[in-house]
């Protein structure tokens, strides 16, 4: 590996593990991680404690647009663990931003133009120095469209359900797969026809399908990408 100090940027469906990859890339690298996703759900947490979203999706915009810019989001890192923590307003929410709640109403959040180009200012701010690797839907695309490496993740929709069913229940949620295959599905649809910034592979991303990859092997491929990366 050598010392340039490269952006890399990781994009794709939900739970085909791209945050796992960034992590394990970012930590290996010694880069800053940052979950965009993450600041999707921390902005949807705020909105359901606060009355602005209702049961259906519905969000009072006029409402969120004038404490937007009062959202603090943050991240700590714990190189013992290896873990990232997202605190919103000074509150640890890792756990909670989680939960198939958050879940079911984030895009009906993320897909506000006024919610985005205010992650968006933050995420640019983040990766201002070079050596991060950010995972989302939009990176490649919009925060950082020159970045050194754009990978693109995929796996089907019954793979990537059945890896977050086992996530869930190991947590002790009470979930079905069918529950979780819905969401994924719905998520996948809303991610890729919202009008701002859907969810699109960037021209000169590599596209990696994971689906039946093991997670060695996938990190295989995308530490080949690296290294390609960082001799250009
Ligand atoms: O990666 P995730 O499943 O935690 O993301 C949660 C939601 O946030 C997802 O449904 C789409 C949205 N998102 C987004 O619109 N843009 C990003 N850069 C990251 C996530």
């Amino acid at each position: 590996m050598s010392n340039k100090k490269l952006t890399i940027a990781i994009d794709g469906f939900s739970s085909c593990g791209k945050s796992t990859v960034a992590k394990e890339l970012a930590r290996k690298l010694g880069y800053v991680y940052v979950d965009t996703g993450a600041m999707y759900r921390a902005v949807t947490l705020y909105c359901m404690r606060h009355g602005l979203i209702s049961d259906d999706g519905a969000v009072d915009e006029a409402g969120l647009k004038k404490v937007i810019a009062n959202i603090s989001i943050t991240f700590t890192h714990n190189e013992l663990t290896a873990t990232n923590t997202t605190w919103l307003n000074g509150e640890q929410v890792e756990d909670e931003i989680r939960r198939i709640e958050v879940s079911n109403k984030v895009s009906y959040v993320s897909r506000i133009d006024f919610v985005r180009s205010q992650m968006v200012k933050l995420q640019q701010d983040m990766g201002k120095q070079g050596g991060i690797v950010m995972d989302g839907r939009d990176i490649g695309t919009v925060v950082f469209p020159n970045a050194d490496l754009k990978i693109f993740m995929t796996a089907s929709p019954e793979v990537r359900a059945q890896r977050r069913f086992d996530e869930l229940t190991a947590k002790g949620e009470k979930v079905t797969f069918d529950e979780i295959l819905e969401n994924v599905n719905q998520r996948d649809y809303l991610d890729q026809h919202r009008e701002v910034s859907p969810l699109r592979q960037a021209d000169d991303a590599h596209v990696v399908d994971n689906s039946h990859m093991t997670r060695e092997e996938q990190f295989a491929v995308i530490l080949k990408l690296v290294e390609e990366a960082e001799k250009k």
